[in-house]
């Protein structure tokens, strides 16, 4: 049966997310509305999900992997270093009745591999840590999606230097940016240091292609 858009956000934002977060991990989750809206952008402006393998690396308790299922991807691989994220990226799908689309698989981003001709088109979507606790931490996720995928989306903040780094990052794996699209994420209070229940962050959602 299909479902409003509003539904279908309350139903994501009802599900549960990290328990203990790991601050090394960078973990946080995206606000059911805006793992809406990136999905949306993603399925309806650019048709980069129907049918297609969705691979979410650094999937948390699985907010993006859900709310991409709109769109009847062929199925979503929802990949994470933390058992216990995935635990609960189970329980969560398993409330919504998506265990039939929603593969987790635990891994570190730096050994994950597909092999892409077994598979259709690959699109990976995904909120990497932003290397904000270990500087490099972006670059592996970035890495690894242009090794297996044929698009890839991923979330930066938006700041002229983290433009610049992903700009030049990127030329060496023979990917270009195709397109930015500038939007506040909400993030919801995990962490003790964080004083406020919600806050807006100013990022950049990066659709990159193969040059
Ligand atoms: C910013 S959170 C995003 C969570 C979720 N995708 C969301 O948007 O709500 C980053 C996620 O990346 C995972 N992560 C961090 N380093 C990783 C690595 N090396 N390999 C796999 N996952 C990793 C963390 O455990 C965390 O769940």
């Amino acid at each position: 049966m299909a479902i409003s858009k509003k539904e279908f956000i309350f139903r994501i934002q009802n599900t549960e997310t990290f328990i203990d977060p790991k601050v090394e991990l960078e973990q946080y989750s995206i606000d059911a509305s805006c793992a809406v809206d990136i999905i949306f952008f993603a399925g309806f402006e650019f048709n980069d999900i129907n049918q297609k393998i969705i691979v979410d690396l650094g999937a948390g308790t699985g907010r993006l992997s859900m709310a991409s299922t709109f769109f009847k991807p062929a199925h979503v691989l929802s990949v994470d270093i933390d058992l216990s994220a995935l635990l609960i990226l189970k329980k969560n799908i398993k409330k919504l009745q998506l265990e039939n689309i929603i593969f987790p698989i635990c891994s570190d981003v730096k050994y994950f591999e597909i092999s892409k001709f077994l598979l259709p088109q690959i699109t990976t979507i995904m909120n990497p840590p932003f290397g904000v606790k270990k500087r490099t931490a972006d670059r592996i996720f970035l890495e690894r999606a242009f090794a297996f995928s044929n698009i890839v989306y991923s979330i930066h903040l938006a700041n002229k230097g983290v433009h610049n780094f992903i700009s030049n990052f990127i030329r060496k794996y023979n990917w270009k940016i195709d397109y930015v699209l500038p939007f506040n994420m909400i993030l919801e209070r995990s962490f003790q240091f964080h004083r406020q229940k919600k806050k807006k962050i100013n990022v950049n959602l990066y659709r990159f292609i193969k040059k």
